[in-house]
Order: C-alpha cells, then structure tokens, then sequence
C-alpha cells in the first residue's frame, strides 16, 4: 500500500471543486491543455502514425491518481477506452458524476493500482501524472505501474523535482506567497529528483525516451514547456520489450 491516508483526506476535501477551473485545482487544468497535446504527440512518435491519424483510437489507456478525471475524459473522448483509477473516494465520485454528465465513458475504479487491476491487466499507455510525488513508497507505487505497460506501450510520469527552486516557487511561492495552491498540497521531501524517477522506471525495465521541463506562470495563469526541469517535468518511458 502506498497511498497516504492524510494526503488522500486532504484530496477529498478538495473533491467537490476539482472541476472549477478557477479554484484550487486551477493549475491543473492549465497544464491539462500542454500535458493532452504531449501525450498525444509522443504517442503519435512512438506510432509513426501522421498527423492527421487519431493516434488515441482503439488504445487501452490507464490513469493512475486520475482524480476527477481531467486527463481520463479527455482521453475517452478522443477513442481511447480509460480506466481511472484513484484512492480517493470524494475524487472518484466527482469523476464519475462528472463523466456521466457529459456522457462519456470511462471506467473509474477506487483504490491503488495494486489493489484494482488485474494481475495480469496490461495497457498500452499508462499516465501516472501528478501523483508519484503523493505517495509514501515512490519505488514500489512506480513498479506496480510500470509492470502494468504493455510490451511496445508507453508509460508517461509527471512530478516535481526536489530542489531548491522547487521549494521557492512551488512550495514558498505557489502555497504562501500567490496562494495559487492550498497550503500542504505539496510536501518538498516528497518531490523527486528525474534521477530517482528515471530508475525506479528502470527496475521495471522501461527506457527513457523524452523528458522535458513545464513552467507555470502563477500571475498570468499560462503554461508553457521548457528545458528546465528542475520544478515541474514530465517523462515518457518505453517498454521496449516486443509486443
Ligand atoms: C495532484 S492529483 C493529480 C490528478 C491527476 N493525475 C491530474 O494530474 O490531473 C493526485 C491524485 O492522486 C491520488 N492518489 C494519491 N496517492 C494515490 C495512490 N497511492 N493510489 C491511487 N491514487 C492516489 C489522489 O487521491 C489525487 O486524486
């Protein structure tokens, strides 16, 4: 078990505005916008599929720590079949009324990854996005994920590098300063390095590929890519093994 039991409390709380796209979950729907063209452009690559081609359809796509599913429906909507999956009951409920308002769907399950996926469950792309930072054993929350890649499938991890930038702008500064996130969102210890990221991905025998800095801009509320990666990144891993 890797979940937190006061990190999920503390996502429950918020639940009930994960959809409010001025509240506290505001950064995320801003990066939602670049981390959707990201996935879908790096899977496109990894398809040498053209431009024009729905690189989505058909795919089998998992969301861990999907929460009220800002990635998850999306991802539905453009031909994927999504499984959702997140330890926070509040969450999951607002992704489920929130999917089923829009009638989209996807299959949203409650738990960790070890818990609800089948021990033989495999997919071809796995998000594990803003959450290897929320959970008390990165290493062993990363394998149960990497393991659920499909040989030929991609596994995509954003987080927060743990360094003294870090700390300034998305903890000082995000937090205290421009309030843009709730104070104790976020826990410096727990952030972590591309380093650590890239090796516990490793153990599970999955290869870097592309890894790249985002930069939000809490005064004008915009997201852009960048080569820093020494606050927020994103990495896509390969499972190299023939499908
Ligand atoms: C910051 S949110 C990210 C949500 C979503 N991935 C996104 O980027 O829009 C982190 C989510 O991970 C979930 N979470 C934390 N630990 C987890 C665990 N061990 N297993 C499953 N979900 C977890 C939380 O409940 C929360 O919904």
């Amino acid at each position: 078990m890797t979940a937190i039991a006061s990190e999920i409390e503390r996502f429950n709380r918020l639940s009930a505005s994960w959809w409010n796209s001025d509240g506290p979950m505001r950064p995320l729907h801003v990066v939602n916008a670049l981390r959707l063209v990201y996935v879908n452009e790096q899977i496109r690559l990894h398809r040498g599929l053209a431009s024009t081609d729905n690189a989505l359809a058909g795919l089998r796509i998992l969301d861990v720590g999907c929460g009220g599913g800002l990635l998850s429906e999306p991802l539905a909507r453009m031909g994927a079949s999504v499984v959702g999956v997140d330890a926070s009951p509040g969450n999951l409920a607002a992704a489920r009324l929130h999917a089923e308002a829009q009638g989209v769907a996807v299959d949203y399950r409650l738990g960790e990854p070890s818990q609800v996926l089948g021990a033989d469950e495999r997919f071809d792309v796995v998000l594990a996005l803003e959450v290897v930072e929320h959970v008390s054993d990165m290493p062993a929350f990363v394998d149960t994920v990497a393991r659920s890649v499909k040989p030929g499938g991609l596994l995509f991890a954003s987080t927060i590098d743990r360094t003294w930038k870090s700390y300034l702008f998305a903890i000082v500064g995000a937090e205290y300063v421009l309030r843009v996130l709730p104070r104790g969102t976020h826990q410096w210890q727990q952030f972590v390095r591309p380093t650590e990221l890239t090796a516990a991905v490793a153990r599970s025998g999955l290869q870097p590929a592309d890894l790249r800095g985002m930069r939000y801009n809490p005064l004008k509320h915009t997201a852009a890519w960048c080569a820093d990666t020494r606050v927020n990144y994103i990495g896509v891993f390969k499972n190299t093994q023939r499908g």
